[in-house]
């Protein structure tokens, strides 16, 4: 991919920022309401909380992730950053495809809590054991992917292999 002009990296940089974090505050809010399901005793909280959590899944963390990934790809690949060169980017990667993997692998348990929140006599137990790994995913996640925001301000310097040698190519004399 040939580099971008400045004015298209700003434009690009500028949907990612806004993606990824704002990928980061759905997921909080997620959190937020994930531990309302957890220890709330009222019964109308925990009734909220899980078709809550289903929409905030659906409708922002799902199409920021998507956002965040897809543009880290074009800063990627659209600057002299590239995708292998640099520790930083790769590892920032990584990260987001395995939270992303592991955010799909758990739509099904989210729509099943929000189906045990509608029976007409909560299953407190049920939704305890599944409210629990909802809980902890999320903070989970949050972490994760606190990493690629501290990674992205302070760069840490550091090639792979690949990076110097493209370094090099572009350095030796013709
Ligand atoms: C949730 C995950 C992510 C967060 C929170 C995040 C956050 C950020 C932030 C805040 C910046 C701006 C840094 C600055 O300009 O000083 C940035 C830039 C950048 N990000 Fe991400 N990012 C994420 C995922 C990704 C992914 C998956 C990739 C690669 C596939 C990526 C590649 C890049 C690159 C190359 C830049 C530098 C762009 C440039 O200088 O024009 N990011 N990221």
């Amino acid at each position: 991919m040939a580099t971008m002009a400045p004015r298209v990296r700003k434009f690009a940089l500028t949907a990612h920022v806004t993606g990824s974090v704002g990928l980061l505050g759905a997921i909080a809010a997620f959190l937020v309401l994930a531990i309302a399901g957890l220890i709330g005793h009222d019964a109308s909280t925990v009734r909220a909380a899980y078709p809550s959590m289903q929409l905030i899944n659906q409708f922002a963390i799902v199409p920021l992730a998507s956002v965040s990934l897809l543009t880290g790809l074009i800063q990627s690949l659209g600057t002299p950053w590239g995708l292998f060169r640099h520790y930083w980017v790769l590892i920032k990667l990584l990260l987001t495809v395995f939270a992303i993997a592991v955010l799909l692998s758990k739509m099904k348990l989210i729509g099943y809590a929000a189906g045990l929140a509608a029976e007409t006599t909560l299953p407190r137990a049920e939704l305890r054991a599944v409210g629990t790994q909802l809980v902890l995913h999320a903070a989970g996640g949050l972490l994760v992917l606190v990493v690629p925001a501290v990674l992205s301000v302070y760069k840490p310097p550091g090639r792979t292999r690949y990076g110097w040698r493209r370094r090099f190519e572009q350095c030796s004399p013709p």
